[in-house]
């Protein structure tokens, strides 16, 4: 890679000529992330660093060892992490309250305490100063310095962190509830994005993404539609309990209705830019086996969750059914320019060697899916800003939906500026509905009753590509 890196400077002329600092080749680097502060702008009302008050995925506790803590940023605050004498993993402000130091900078050179880089000073995993190195054992500063402890729990090897000021909600409220199950097995892995967590998290569910940007993944590359047909209306989505925006089906049928098969062409021809979509008809070499291979998944008895915890849901979490197992994306802000990305693969194995069989495809499960597909994402949005005015379409209805949720109804948000009832864009979106006579479905005023097969709907768009409402499936 190295020596490519080297011929492609080349190229461009030595050391890099015009394209070092062109856009679209300069690495890592993403548009700094500006915020509206708009009226007409509901994009004005997220906070930057997040929803402070909900409980976070910190790291997998594996991570935390005995001898030397770990320091992670979250919602903008600096957090240290170590084992207590209990072997629990604990959590402090990362600021020594003596002079203000890095603790995470120190070492626990006491099995179950935290010491200070600086002067010593050492905490248990309440934050309680139990010695004061730099001053001996008759240290005043003994039992009068404190560290802010922020709780923790640990779940199923991960540490869920406390991120609010006030009293914690109860971690059930806020954590997916396999997580408390003992039959579900749950495998996790984190990522980075340079970008702002809202913008991670707007990227769900815009019906135009899957088709577009994953056709070559190795995932969507099994599927006809790359996962979605093409649609110019936006998925119908509703609220569950104040608490998730779900997705149902209904949209993916447009291009259907007047075909002679009555089903989604393949290809289909752009008049005005005088080409083909897809340019090539590869896949179909293919797909007619590794349809019919995801297919047989759904003989697998599908993943039961509440209603709730399907879709997108405060403060980060997005949550999609792939029949028997469930796709968790929980994007954790760290700076208003990144965020860590954790993702779930959570199944209830139906046997013991179903349990195996799961155990070892997990390494090219989680490849496949959270990193080939899944940062094809990241690819896609690191450079959306939000500094821009936005234009948007039908397709954006559930974009609207969530943001409605979040704006409204997350715990401890703040409303900072005095934000339409209906944006200019928000009415783009119904403009553009009504005149492709699409059901409104946003604002979140219309909480609309889900079509028969909208509990398969996750599978169906990400698994199959085929469309809800003409397939049957195995009964319950
Ligand atoms: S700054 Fe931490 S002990 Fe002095
Ligand atoms: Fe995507």
């Amino acid at each position: 890679m190295g020596l490519l890196k080297s011929l492609r400077k080349f190229r461009g002329g030595w050391p890099g000529g015009w394209k070092r600092f062109a856009l679209g080749t300069s690495g890592d680097r993403t548009p700094p992330f500006v915020q509206p502060n708009d009226p007409d702008d509901r994009r004005s009302l997220l906070p930057a660093l997040g929803l402070r008050e909900y409980w976070y995925p910190a790291l997998p506790a594996r991570g935390v060892k005995w001898r030397k803590p770990v320091g992670l940023r979250i919602c903008g605050i600096d957090v240290v992490l170590f084992r207590d004498t209990g072997g629990e993993v604990r959590a402090l402000h990362n600021a020594c309250p003596h002079r203000g130091a890095w603790l995470s900078w120190g070492d626990c050179f006491w099995k179950g305490f935290v010491s200070c880089p600086y002067h010593g000073a050492t905490f248990d995993g309440d934050g309680n100063c139990v010695e004061f190195i730099t001053e001996g054992p008759d240290s005043k500063m003994v039992g009068r310095l404190k560290a802010k402890s922020i709780p923790t729990r640990t779940l199923k090897g991960i540490v869920f962190i406390w991120m609010g000021e006030g009293e914690p909600a109860p971690i059930e409220d806020d954590v997916p509830p396999e997580l408390f199950d003992t039959t579900a097995m749950v495998r996790h892995t984190f990522r980075y994005w340079h970008c702002n967590w809202m913008v991670s998290l707007e990227n769900t569910y815009d019906s135009h993404n899957c088709f577009f940007v994953h056709r070559n993944s190795i995932w969507m590359a099994m599927t006809r539609y790359a996962g979605r047909p093409r649609t110019p209306i936006g998925y119908r989505a509703r609220v569950v309990n104040n608490r998730s925006v779900r997705v149902q089906t209904g949209a993916n049928e447009y291009y259907a209705k007047d075909t002679p098969d009555g089903k989604v062409p393949f290809q289909m021809y752009y008049p005005r830019a005088r080409g083909y979509w897809p340019k090539h008809r590869y896949r179909l070499a293919w797909i007619w086996l590794t349809e019919r291979i995801l297919a047989l998944k759904l003989k697998l008895p599908r993943f039961e969750t509440p209603e709730e915890w399907e879709g997108t849901r405060p403060p980060g979490i997005q949550r999609i059914s792939t029949w028997d197992s469930m796709y968790t994306r929980w994007v954790i802000p760290v700076e208003d320019n990144l965020t860590r990305v954790m993702y779930l693969y959570s199944s209830r194995p139906a046997s013991r060697l179903d349990r195996f069989r799961r155990i070892i495809m997990w390494p090219l499960y989680n490849f496949i899916v959270h990193y080939n597909f899944s940062d094809q994402d990241f690819d896609a949005i690191r450079t959306v800003q939000y500094s821009y005015p936005e234009f948007l379409s039908s397709t954006d209805s559930y974009l609207v939906m969530v943001r409605r949720l979040f704006t409204e109804h997350a715990r401890g948000i703040k409303r900072t500026v005095a934000v339409a009832n209906e944006t200019t864009a928000e009415k783009l979106v119904d403009e553009a509905n009504r005149s492709l006579d699409a059901a409104t479905n946003g604002p979140a005023r219309d909480a609309q009753p889900s079509p028969a097969n909208e509990a398969g709907a996750g599978f169906d768009i990400l698994m199959t590509g085929r469309t809800g409402g003409s397939r049957s499936r195995p009964s319950q």
